[in-house]
């Protein structure tokens, strides 16, 4: 059966001190009822995986470059990253296509790279609130998840984020049949993709302004299957219900 996910992405926050949240998360959650993945600085992963290592919990990372090495300078391949403990990295998120001008085409790439790895691809796609406003929303999303999801996505290796840009870090969300909506337009182009049972296996996360007051409300959504968090994924008193919140809905 599958199991929900609740990943946390720390983005570019948290120095060793904050460790101590995944130790609280850790001790608060000894045998969770969902998956959760914690996605930490590239500089954090070392350190988050062996403290982890006795607990369900995955920690993963944050980006990879689609080479496995190379002259790439300040780069991080797929490979190191499944050395350095991790078991998932996050791909295509907003902020990376927007500071960093990646295009669906690089991310399939990343995300294939990913897979060779036996990483688990968590791969963002969503609108801007422009894109939204012209009613372009399902348009896009189209166009993203066929061009970003690489030719060996399976519901085992990938999970995909639906994260409106105008949503994150704003405190705005969309309303639940916004995200119905795009949440059932993912699993019938999934379904088209993959084939129906691969399709309904795949988890389809939301991402946007999660926090405790709303989670439930969320995690009742038809197809969504848990959360990619931000800045409720910073400190454990704040992931700690979203979680406990997706184990209820579950
Ligand atoms: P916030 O939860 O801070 O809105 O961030 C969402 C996000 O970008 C997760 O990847």
């Amino acid at each position: 059966m599958k199991r929900k996910l609740a990943a946390g992405n720390w983005k570019m926050n948290g120095t060793n001190a904050r460790l101590a949240e995944i130790t609280a998360l850790a001790t608060a959650h000894p045998a969770p009822g969902v998956d959760i993945l914690i996605c930490p600085p590239a500089t954090l992963v070392v350190q988050a995986a062996a403290l982890t290592a006795d607990h369900a919990m995955m920690i993963g990372a944050q980006d990879c470059h689609p080479a496995p090495s190379g002259a790439h300078t300040g780069d991080i391949s797929a490979p190191m990253l499944a050395d350095a403990g991790a078991g998932a990295v996050i791909l295509g998120h907003s902020e990376r296509r927007e500071n960093h001008h990646e295009t669906n085409d690089l991310i399939s790439e990343k995300a294939r790279a990913a897979h060779a790895a036996g990483l688990i691809a968590v791969i963002c796609l969503g609108e801007t609130l422009a894109q939204r406003e012209a009613a372009q929303t399902l348009d896009v999303i189209a166009s993203q998840m066929h061009a970003s999801l690489p030719d060996s996505a399976s519901a085992a290796n990938t999970v995909i984020a639906y994260e409106p840009v105008w949503a994150i870090g704003t405190g705005l969300t969309p309303t639940s049949a916004q995200i119905a909506e795009v949440h059932g337009l993912l699993r019938s182009l999934l379904a088209e993709r993959l084939g129906a049972p691969e399709a309904a296996a795949l988890r389809l996360l939301y991402g946007g302004s999660v926090k405790p007051s709303n989670a439930l409300e969320i995690f009742d959504i038809p197809n969504v299957d848990g959360a990619l968090v931000g800045g409720a994924s910073l400190k454990s008193p704040d992931f700690s219900p979203i979680i406990t919140a997706l184990e209820s809905a579950s």
